[in-house]
């Protein structure tokens, strides 16, 4: 089966047809899927469809772009949920300066994110790790934080193959999507070709990301196939094979999936 490891079915886009979609995935081959949280509110909508299909599961987390939605209530209310069974991960959290330039909240975003990495240790479970244009202060303060003791992901990885290894030598793995099917994506084909196939995950991120040849259009789990097919030409395996070893990698990772 197909292990989709970053998924946003509780966007608005999805609005209409979200119920058919989600039942439609078991025949499409998508066995399992994680719906992340980035806000508040998107953890409640994820926790609700992870409770509502069983395939679903749920990453609880705050998005560095959404962290005006964290306080001590919020993030007391965000520990309480890691403790049910169908909690597997706390994220997305992490560092975005694309979006957020000033230094105060580029500040406020590392306090954040260095506390939602502390829940994770404390509570147990992995980090799903969103890190845009912050490259150096997300490894800096991950070293700080010793986070080679709380596993996790680099999702949407859009860094350089160098800065992966260094990644994976903390133990983590690293997100593909459908980037890797873009004409333009050069650094994250080469990343995957450097990387053993033992550190992937599969993702989406959709509503966002859709892979070539529906670039631009509403992305879903159903597109998985065509980053499955980029990878195993990158890495000259079978279509099967990279399916059976991300699943096996997804299983490893978020423990709690059954
Ligand atoms: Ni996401």
């Amino acid at each position: 089966m197909i292990f989709e490891t970053h998924a946003h079915y509780d966007d608005e886009c999805f609005t209409e047809d979200q119920d058919a979609l989600i039942k439609s995935m078991p025949e499409k081959g998508i066995g399992r899927i994680i719906n992340v949280g980035s806000s508040i509110e998107s953890t409640k909508t994820t926790l609700e469809l992870a409770k509502k299909y069983d395939y679903v599961y749920a990453a609880v987390g705050v998005h560095p772009s959404d962290i005006d939605g964290l306080n001590e209530d919020t993030f007391a209310w965000l520990k309480e949920q890691t403790a049910w069974e169908k909690t597997v991960a706390i994220g997305e959290i992490g560092l975005d300066y694309y979006w957020d330039k000033e230094p105060e909240v580029q500040e406020r975003q590392r306090e954040w994110f260095r506390r939602q990495m502390e829940l994770a240790r404390e509570v147990n479970l992995p980090v799903i790790i969103h890190s845009r244009d912050a490259a150096e202060d997300t490894m800096r303060l991950m070293k700080e934080i010793h986070a080679q003791e709380i596993p996790g992901v680099i999702h949407c990885y859009s860094y350089s193959k160098e800065m992966a290894q260094e990644f994976i030598k903390m133990g983590y793995y690293i997100g593909v999507g459908g980037v890797v099917t873009f004409k333009n994506a050069k650094k994250l084909k080469e990343t995957v070709e450097a990387i053993p196939l033992e550190r992937i995950l599969l993702e989406t991120d959709c509503p966002y990301m859709a892979p070539e040849p529906h670039r631009g259009t509403r992305n879903d789990s159903s597109n998985i196939p065509y980053v499955i097919a980029k990878i195993a030409e990158l890495k000259q395996v079978s279509e099967a094979e990279v399916e059976r070893v991300t699943e096996q990698n997804a299983r490893t990772l978020f423990r709690k999936v059954r």
